[in-house]
Parts: C-alpha cells; structure tokens; sequence
C-alpha cells in the first residue's frame, strides 16, 4: 500500500483529482467509483476547476457511487444525488445518463442492488474507486463485521454513523436507518483504490486500517489485500501511524529509482 501524506485536507482532495485527471487522459472512457462526505468536497471543487481552466473532457467517463441512504429522495438535499449533482455533475461535461448513484426509493432493493451490479460489470468494472474512511472503520456503508465477501445490498445504518451524519440533518431522527451501499467484495475488484482521510477524528480507523490486524471489525482493514491502494492522508489522519517514516523513505527511494529509469 502507498501512503501519502499532505499538509492538509485541500492537498489531499488536490492530490485525489491529480490522480482521476491523469486517468482520464489516459482513458477517457474511465469508469469512477465516487464518494460523498466532507472528505472529497475539495476533489470535486478541483476537477471542476480543472473542468473550466483545463478542458478536463468527462464526455466519455461512467461513474458509480458507493451508496445512498434509504429510503431517501433522490431530490432531498441530503440525498447522495443530489450532492454529487450539486458538487461535480452539474459543473462538468458528463452525461448524466452514465452517472449511477443508488435510487434512494427503488422499490425492491434487493433486486435493485442486482442490477446495480450488472452495470458496473457491463460498464468493465471500475478503474479507479475513491474511499472515504468513517471513525469506525467502515467503508462506503459497509458497518463494522461486514463480510468481505459481501455485494451491493440494503444495510442498517449503525447509531454511530446515525450520530456522524446527524450534523447534515435538522434532527437525528431525520436521518434514514437503512442505505444501500456497494459490499466489500464489489469495492475490492476495482482496479485501483485511492482512500482519502482528513482530520484528527479519523487518525485512529486511519491506523488500525493501515497498520492494525486484518479484520471485519475494521472493514477497511480488507485493503490491505487489494493490490493497489494509496492512502492521501493529511497531517491529522496520519498523526497515529508508527511506521509513517517509512512510508515517506519508500516514497522517496521509489520515486528516486522512477526518475533513474525515465
Ligand atoms: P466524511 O465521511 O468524509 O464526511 O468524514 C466519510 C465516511 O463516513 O465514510
């Protein structure tokens, strides 16, 4: 796993774009896992940026998101949807129709979550997947003893994600019970997998996700066996690594070796 470490949360999101844009221009046609959250707010502000100044060209690009409450709206403004609409669709040249989000009101979930992964297959698969981290360790909203192997399904949200995404709602009691959210197993075949972490709230699920045991207690743990995940950490979600130094000398050595063979 690479490990890279910014000053700060504006860096971090700089950083993930870098890494989608140079995907995109070399595959235009690149498939996307997306996330939401506060954590990759400054990535979308930068490929829209880059969208406007650049001509970064989304024409041919699918995406899918991790997840969507349930039930919610696709119009509500707390809906994925609607965030990833206002955030990054709405300000690039993408075609909505190759934008997946899960429908937040399909009536038979089960069978939903089916087809959704019918679509990332037809699309090829995703290429590049953006991860955030939650306080527990879950990814997209796979909870805490998520098995590794699980598909796109309707979970229970647990009280802690409840309580973290209150700050969006007007009332706790707002806040859906259920999502739908890509399993482990779906988040695992992508090809690449780039996780985002900022804030000293996230240094702990950051360390026991990078350095602790490999668990379902910690799903993002189960990246430790994908072959090509990098972590971009700012200062505060890096602050519980031990082995930070090496991670850094690694970076350093392998880029030194890159440079001698270009
Ligand atoms: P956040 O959410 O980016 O809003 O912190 C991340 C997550 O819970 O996966």
């Amino acid at each position: 796993m690479e490990v890279i470490v910014l000053k700060d949360a504006e860096s971090v999101g700089k950083e993930a774009a870098r890494m989608i844009a140079e995907l995109i221009r070399r595959k235009p046609n690149a498939v996307l896992g997306l996330a939401t959250g506060s954590t990759p707010e400054p990535c979308y502000a930068e490929l829209v940026r880059m969208h406007k100044e650049e001509g970064l060209d989304f024409s041919q690009v699918t995406t899918f998101n991790l997840d969507e409450y349930y039930p919610i709206d696709p119009r509500h403004e707390q809906s994925y949807r609607y965030y990833m609409d206002t955030k990054l669709f709405n300000h690039i040249n993408i075609n909505k129709a190759n934008t997946y989000v899960p429908y937040g009101l399909a009536p038979d979930p089960d069978e939903y979550c089916c087809w959704y992964e019918e679509q990332i297959k037809r699309a090829g698969g995703i290429d590049l997947q953006i991860l955030g981290i939650g306080h527990n360790g879950h990814i997209a909203f796979n909870e805490p003893g998520s098995s590794f192997a699980s598909r796109t399904r309707l979970i229970v949200l647990t009280a802690e994600t409840i309580k973290a995404n209150s700050r969006f709602f007007e009332r706790e009691e707002d806040v859906p019970r259920y999502a739908l959210t890509m399993g482990m197993g779906t988040i695992l075949e992508a090809r690449k997998i780039v996780l985002l972490a900022t804030g000293e709230g996230k240094a702990d699920a950051v360390a026991a996700a990078i350095e602790g045991p490999i668990t379902t207690m910690c799903p993002a743990s189960a990246l430790q066996l994908h072959p090509d995940v990098t972590f971009i950490l700012d200062e505060g979600a890096a602050s519980k690594l031990k082995r930070r130094d090496y991670y850094e000398h690694c970076r350093k050595l392998l880029s030194e070796l890159k440079m001698k063979r270009a």
